[in-house]
């Protein structure tokens, strides 16, 4: 009998997208909260979502096999992961209800989004404060009249030192390198990289960020035109992890890392 191999990856075989994907992205979870407080709030389902910064869209191929009769728009400069995403991510019967636009976020859409999102801090591509605004602005004039606009942000002391985090994922293990802070300008550079139980390693990803506070997005959505601005916290375990559980709050909490959704309603 055939013995099966004992590690599935190695950096010659791994696909970079595919292990990005198991390792960072949690689709369902993202988007189950934000349809469940677009519901509450709005008193009806959200149909249709935009989500920027796709990449490999798998949020937006999560969005359709949700439900029947929603709708999704994807966003995104660079054709790499894009074309992954159509590959790999979508049903053969989902091009009706799916656009992907290999165009920079602050470009129109062909919809009014209900949901309007960009998760993974991928606006902190957005160096400067006046990219920002123009940027929140034109997703408030994007959305339906009573639309959502959702980002995700991390912050505590630990967000800006310089370290490496490390995760086992089964297979493989995640790292994310916080290989820079510069405090004076906030620019904040970050790697990717993946590593295998062979010792080869894979530098899959390099984000060349601006690291935005909580109270600075919140100033800055206000000043795009959002009329309120809630924020959910990460709750935290027994160990004084994240549990993965959000909720609604005005302060959070002072620990070293924490991860909160800021939400924008029109
Ligand atoms: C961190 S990845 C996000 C992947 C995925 N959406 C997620 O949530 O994990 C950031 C993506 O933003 C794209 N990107 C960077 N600047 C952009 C811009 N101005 N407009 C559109 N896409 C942009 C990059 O090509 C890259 O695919």
């Amino acid at each position: 009998m055939p013995r099966r191999p004992r590690h599935r990856y190695t950096a010659a075989t791994a696909d970079k997208y595919l292990l990005y994907q198991k390792a960072v992205q949690s689709p369902e979870a993202d988007l189950e909260l934000l349809a469940r407080v677009f519901r509450r709030e709005r008193g009806r389902r959200a149909r249709r979502l935009r989500e920027d910064f796709c990449g490999t869209a798998l949020l937006s191929a999560t969005w359709l096999a949700m439900h029947r009769e929603h709708f999704a728009e994807g966003f995104d400069i660079d054709p790499e992961p894009v074309a992954w995403g159509l590959a790999h991510n979508f049903e053969p019967g989902d091009a009706a209800r799916c656009r992907l636009h290999l165009k920079d976020v602050r470009a129109a859409g062909d919809v009014q989004p209900d949901l309007r999102i960009a998760l993974n801090f991928s606006y902190w591509v957005f160096h400067t404060r006046r990219e920002l605004l123009e940027y929140f602005l034109r997703a408030r004039q994007s959305l339906a009249a009573d639309g959502m606009f959702a980002i995700d942000l991390y912050g505590g002391p630990d967000a800006t030192e310089e370290l490496e985090e490390r995760r086992k994922c089964g297979g493989f293990t995640y790292v994310w390198d916080q290989a820079r802070f510069w405090p004076g300008t906030a620019e904040y550079t970050c790697h990717i990289r993946f590593e295998f139980p062979d010792k080869s390693s894979l530098k899959a990803f390099t984000y060349n960020w601006r690291f935005w506070s909580l109270s600075e997005l919140r100033d800055v959505l206000y000043d795009a035109g959002f009329t309120r601005v809630e924020t959910y916290f990460e709750g935290t375990d027994a160990k004084g992890e994240g549990d993965g559980e959000f909720k609604r709050g005005v302060r959070g909490e002072n620990c070293a890392a924490w991860l909160a959704y800021l939400i924008a309603f029109v």
